[in-house]
């Protein structure tokens, strides 16, 4: 059955009107200002009308000063104004285009504000080096509005540069092909070149006290200084990955692929900034277990910076892709099995993700509409896992790896350097296994349940075992312990187990049963699980002792909440806190006295899950 075809092309997250005037290209010159805690400067913007009768470009804006507006060409003034504030959106800023046919080129000046919710100004205190501040961003998925006045809808792609002036003594990078420096006095401008056309949500920013290692021919890994020799043993992987990529996906068309390891208040895992991803420093394990992160960002080199979806509607086509095709990168260098498992456990966290959420929450759609809703409220697992599973589905639907693969180059051939919704992939399917879909092959595909149902899909997988049944026996001989028998456990028994299976062994206990407090003592007895630093198994192990109710673990599970801010890890923590009533206000307050630390993103997640106003 058709399905889809109802969806608004327009984006439900922007103000912008794309189809009457498009940005076609961006310069920024900005200086940032640590002490006002500002990027103060102007965005020159090429505008194209799309419509001959186009009078007006709109913008999307949050939290700017914009002072003065004017056209490059003619070097005058042009008439612009801002509309009502949404709470969700920011708002609009309407800006009079030359009178005259052809191309436009404005140049907005403006500042940003300290509560611009893209930007995490860093004291010195909170930097590893604790000499100098530092500055980030993080755009994805409606943000960039607050750093850079712009047509903030992923349906608008444009190449950039830029000019970026700090104070002398720290390095500013951005998500583009670094050109060059010059150092003026006590400062330095550093100038940045993006050809390819790329979203706003794309434009990322750092500026901090920086150094690097060379990770191979075309990778750099940046950090500050006091764990850049880390970051280049755990990413050793690189070359291999981006390699192995471009075997499924076709040519990396960026050039560089550069990593920053950032402070530890980063909110993600990492995220795909072209030329530059940005990694959260709690994937420095110190065994490069953590690494599959870089797989997932290398990957978004096609699935989303390439090949992007049109609106935050269809982010299924970014995330989905992007795990389906980062799984497989893991299966070339791991083996199947090794895939298979990382597979089972993203089954498992969407089943936990529906659980927690709820089965009938419209949100839980794999296209859910988002009309008057935050994307960041949107978030979840579920267009990385829902979308997954779907293409795994389909892959052995159409008769598996071979045929399925072709089909994945063939795509991003196809939408390279444009956007799609979830409607084009469906027909796009359907034309390149054109014969497959006249034998009915695609008959039973239930579009309509895949799409527009919430919960569980409607096909589970039927995944290779051999990688986790260690991990389930372990478990169960766990829960089958009567604890007044011996204990038929032994220290040995994590020794043959990767990382990854001891985080499968722990989601498993996590997921099955709550332990006693006399079972976890015992596990930490044989395992030594507090003095184990992988960020992984730590939070599970502490998800573990709280679920439990051990009160001597809740400092851990507090400490683990405030230094390092990654939402994966700090909103589940911080939920099980909550949830036990005895710890509830030890969790509050934590909360409240390091807000100001954390990024606006994880501090509005936080305070939700908490059920906080603020
Ligand atoms: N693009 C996402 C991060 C993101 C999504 C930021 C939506 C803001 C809004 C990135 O590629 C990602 O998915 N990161 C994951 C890692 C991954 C291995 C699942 C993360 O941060 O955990
Ligand atoms: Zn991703």
């Amino acid at each position: 059955m058709p399905a889809g075809k109802e969806w608004p092309q327009g984006d439900p997250s922007s103000f912008s009107c794309p189809e009457k005037a498009a940005v076609t290209a961006l310069n920024l010159k900005l200086r940032v200002d640590f002490a006002a805690k500002a990027l103060v400067g102007s965005a020159e913007l090429t505008v194209e009308r799309r419509q001959a009768d186009a009078t007006h470009v709109v913008l999307d804006t949050r939290d700017l000063d914009v002072s003065a507006v004017t056209d490059l060409d003619a070097g005058a003034p042009l008439e612009w104004s801002e509309g009502a504030v949404h709470a969700a959106l920011g708002r609009p800023l309407t800006v009079q285009l030359p009178a005259g046919g052809g191309a436009a080129r404005l140049a907005i000046q403006y500042s940003t504000r300290p509560a611009c919710t893209a930007l995490a100004w860093l004291e010195p205190a909170q930097t590893a080096g604790r000499r100098h501040p530092y500055v980030f961003s993080q755009c994805q998925a409606i943000h960039c509005r607050s750093m850079v006045p712009l047509q903030d809808t992923p349906a608008v792609k444009f190449p950039f540069t830029a000019e970026v002036t700090a104070p002398a003594g720290l390095t500013a990078l951005m998500s583009g092909l670094r050109e060059g420096q010059e150092a003026a006095g006590e400062a330095t401008t550093f100038r940045f070149r993006q050809p390819v056309p790329v979203p706003a949500y794309l434009i990322a920013l750092a500026v901090g006290e920086l150094e690097s290692r060379s990770l191979g021919p075309r990778s750099t890994v940046w950090s500050e200084p006091e764990v850049v020799d880390k970051a280049e043993y755990e990413f050793a992987d690189t070359e291999r990955m981006l390699q192995t990529a471009e075997a499924i996906c076709g040519p990396y068309v960026w050039g560089m692929y550069d990593l920053l390891v950032l402070p530890p208040s980063f909110p993600f895992g990492g995220m795909e900034n072209p030329c530059l991803t940005f990694v959260t420093p709690t994937l420095l394990a110190g065994d490069r277990s953590l690494a599959d992160v870089v797989a997932h960002e290398i990957t978004h080199s096609w699935t989303g910076n390439l090949v992007t979806n049109r609106n935050w509607e269809h982010f299924w086509l970014n995330e989905g892709f992007t795990t389906f095709v980062e799984r497989k990168i893991q299966g070339r260098l791991f083996g199947e099995p090794a895939r298979h498992m990382s597979a089972q456990g993203g089954w498992k966290s969407l089943k936990d993700t529906i659980r927690t959420r709820g089965a009938e929450d419209p949100l839980t759609c794999l296209v859910p509409r988002l009309e008057g809703i935050d994307p960041d409220d949107a978030f979840s697992t579920v267009p990385y896992e829902k979308g997954h599973t779907f293409l795994w589905y389909l892959e052995q639907l159409v008769g598996g790896r071979d045929e399925f693969e072709p089909f994945l180059k063939a795509y991003i051939a196809k939408f390279k350097y444009k956007t799609l919704d979830s409607e084009d992939f469906r027909s796009f399917l359907t034309e390149f296994f054109a014969e497959k879909a006249a034998a009915g092959v695609f008959a039973k595909v239930d579009w309509q349940a895949w799409f527009s149902t919430p919960g569980m899909p409607p096909h589970e997988p039927a995944f290779d075992t051999s990688m986790t049944d260690a991990c389930s026996r372990l478990c169960r001989s766990w829960s089958a312990w009567a604890e007044g028998e011996p204990c038929p456990m032994t220290a040995a028994d994590l020794d043959a187990m990767s990382s990854s299976q001891i985080i499968e062994f722990l989601a498993q206990l996590l997921e099955e049963q709550l332990l006693s407090v006399a079972k976890l003592q015992k596990m930490e007895e044989l395992y030594g699980m507090n003095a184990r630093r992988n960020a992984e198994i730590r939070f599970r192990w502490l998800r573990l002792c709280l679920a439990g109710r051990w009160r001597e673990q809740v400092p851990a599970a507090l400490e683990m909440v405030t230094s390092q801010g990654r939402m994966k890890f700090v909103r589940p923590l911080y939920r099980d806190l909550y949830a036990w009533e005895e710890v509830r206000d030890a969790a509050i307050d934590t909360y409240r006295r390091n807000k100001p630390f954390m990024m606006h993103v994880s501090a509005h997640a936080v305070a939700k899950d908490m059920k906080l106003t603020d």
